[in-house]
């Protein structure tokens, strides 16, 4: 544990990647969870996690060779298939191929798992992945956000954003619950005003009435987010441009974290808006990530801060924040 942030990695659904980025019998590295993985799509279409090294010799699953240099390595039916000896891996982990042994390992001959599997879910045009760091099964599902919907023909394609953020995910998170530093940090008018804040479960909502700069001069827009578990937000931009923002935060160890931001705004007469508003509320976030990166990166976690009135419910997003983790380490 560092000195800086104490916390471990929360368990939950995290985007690794979207499902774009991901063709059929293609495969790709990830580092998440402080780990080494392999993202593959099998040729019927799923989406599979292992982990990264192959139990033979222990060659990385993602890197593809020869004709496939620089890209993932092959994959075949439902197996990805190791670069260095041909040996191939089915997404439950186990070992579907040993292509020059007449007597494959025992374990492989008792089709036992070799190799772990990680859980994958598909949707919103996005592939989430459990982590738990004691490797227990999902205890809740990711959410469906119906705009995202491929054929949501209403919304408009994905405008997308990341960052590499160098602090722990809930450091992050805590701008949710924080109104004054978007003065401070965002150079907003005023400090927004917090209207609802709800905790129920994995489950956390909360509304701001915020100002926000346009090229029409300042509109005053209701911001509703939401989070399910630690790794997948949505908020919902209402009052002028409708837009929704897909900010979803994956751990890729304990103090870096991988911002996925899709913007996806409603279609006016059966067009996508561009420009104007529509453009400014998608820099305006930027530009917000950019400056919140700054305090991130150097901040360092107090357990027991110096609160005031007028300060957001730092202690109640904490709590409900401690819940995706397995050990106390306060
Ligand atoms: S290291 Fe993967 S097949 Fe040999
Ligand atoms: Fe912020």
């Amino acid at each position: 544990m560092s000195e800086r942030i104490p916390m471990p990695m929360p368990f939950g659904w995290f985007q690794v990647a979207y499902s774009h980025e991901l063709a059929v019998a293609d495969s790709m590295p990830l580092r998440y969870f402080g780990t080494d993985l392999v993202l593959f799509r099998t040729e019927g279409g799923e989406a599979r996690v292992l982990d990264a090294f192959c139990p033979h010799m222990g060659a990385h699953l993602g890197y593809g060779i020869r004709d496939q240099a620089g890209g993932g390595s092959a994959v075949v039916g439902d197996s990805i298939v190791c670069p260095f000896h041909g040996w191939a891996y089915n997404g439950d982990g186990q070992c579907t191929d040993v292509p020059y042994a007449n007597n494959p390992p025992p374990k492989i001959a008792r089709g036992e798992q070799v190799i772990r599997p990680w859980p994958v879910r598909e949707l919103n045009q996005v592939i989430f992945v459990w982590y738990h760091p004691d490797g227990i099964e999902p205890t809740f599902e990711p959410e469906l956000i119906e705009e995202a919907a491929t054929d949501n023909n209403d919304w408009g394609a994905f405008k997308i954003h990341t960052w590499d953020i160098d602090t722990h995910m809930q450091e992050i998170g805590e701008n949710a619950v924080d109104p004054a530093h978007f003065l401070y940090v965002h150079g907003t008018q005023n400090i927004p005003k917090p209207d609802e804040m709800e905790f129920d479960g994995v489950l956390r909502t909360g509304r701001l009435v915020s100002k926000m700069a346009t090229p029409r001069g300042e509109i005053t827009g209701v911001i509703a987010n939401r989070s399910t578990g630690p790794g997948q937000a949505t908020v919902r931009f209402s009052g002028i441009c409708e837009t929704v923002l897909m900010a979803n935060l994956t751990p890729v160890d304990q103090e870096h974290s991988k911002a996925f931001y899709a913007f996806i705004q409603k279609k006016v007469d059966g067009e996508e808006p561009v420009g104007g508003v529509a453009d400014a509320i998608v820099a305006d976030i930027c530009k917000q990530m950019e400056e919140d990166s700054i305090i991130w990166a150097h901040k360092k976690y107090f357990a027991k801060p110096m609160l005031c009135d007028n300060d957001g419910p730092f202690a109640k997003f904490r709590k409900w924040y401690s819940q995706f983790y397995t050990q106390d380490w306060a």
